[in-house]
């Protein structure tokens, strides 16, 4: 442990898998307590005890995000189980990808939903706790909300208008929050990852269709979650302070 986040509460949405879990492990390992939240609630639990286990502090959440009152529940988890708050962290994801003329109304919504009305709930809902906090302070903080974009959400992808228009979205939260909270010291910038994950996988089924993929990347391979959490544990931590409205591309040059 080099605890880079010691003292520190964390929310990782999402974070039951992928991406999002070794997440939550990498923070919990610097130092912060996490809280892990999915809808997959045995995936939760599992990740809260792997976290225990190593010596860590965790507490689950399996709300839904995409509403108020999930984003609400998530932020009352942290304060009940921890006392504080201090990054949040939108990862939680789906994908329902088809062409234009053949995608389903709630194909659009569902995934609106999770990404973009989800973190824009949990922005806020951190948001309205940190305002009065940072309103008071002398020595102020720096507070930390890190969003999850893609590489759909920066150059559109075919079969994925749903979600590159979510994470399109995304990016406007994260430019817009930046600048209307930084004066109260609160860092808002985005990941765009690439990572095999339950979610790239599928992709990468066929042979061919694998290997064209995989021709787009510089560096010509998929990360492991655990090569994406090093950039989330940067910009959770005092390291970044500077560091506002900003989209990091962690992907092995897919987007250069
Ligand atoms: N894997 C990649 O290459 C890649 C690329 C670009 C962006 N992303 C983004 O990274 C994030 C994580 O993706 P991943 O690859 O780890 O996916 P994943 O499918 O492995 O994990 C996503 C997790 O989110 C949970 N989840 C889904 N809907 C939820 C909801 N409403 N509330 C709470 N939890 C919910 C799932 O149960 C799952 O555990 C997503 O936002 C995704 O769009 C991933």
């Amino acid at each position: 442990m080099t605890e880079r986040l010691a003292g520190k509460v964390a929310i990782v949405t999402g974070a039951g898998a992928g991406i999002g879990k070794a997440v939550a492990v990498s923070f919990a390992s610097e130092g912060a307590g996490v809280v892990v939240n999915d809808v997959d609630d045995a995936a939760a639990n599992e990740v809260v005890r792997v976290i225990e286990k190593n010596g860590g502090k965790a507490a689950s959440n399996t709300q839904a995000v995409g509403s108020v009152a999930a984003a609400e529940s998530l932020v009352a988890t942290a304060l009940e189980t921890f006392g504080r708050l201090d990054a949040l962290v939108n990862n939680a994801g789906v994908l329902r990808d088809r062409m234009l003329h053949t995608m389903h109304e709630e194909e659009f919504d569902q995934v609106v939903e999770v990404h973009l009305k989800g973190a824009w709930a949990c922005g806020q809902a951190a948001v309205r706790h940190w305002r009065p906090l940072a309103k008071d302070e002398e020595a102020r903080p720096h507070r930390k909300i890190i969003n999850v974009t893609s590489a759909s959400g920066l150059i559109g992808a075919v079969g994925q208008s749903n979600y590159a228009a979510a994470k399109m979205g995304v990016v406007g939260l994260t430019k817009s929050w930046a600048k209307e909270l930084g004066a109260l010291s609160i860092n808002v910038n985005a990941i765009a990852p690439a990572a095999l994950t339950a979610m790239t996988e599928p992709l990468m089924q066929d042979e061919r269709a694998a290997s064209k993929r995989l021709a787009r990347f510089a560096l010509g391979r998929y990360g492991a979650p655990e090569e994406i959490a090093p950039a989330f544990v940067f910009f959770a931590s005092d390291e970044s302070n500077y560091i506002t409205g900003q989209v990091l591309c962690v992907d092995g040059g897919l987007v250069i």
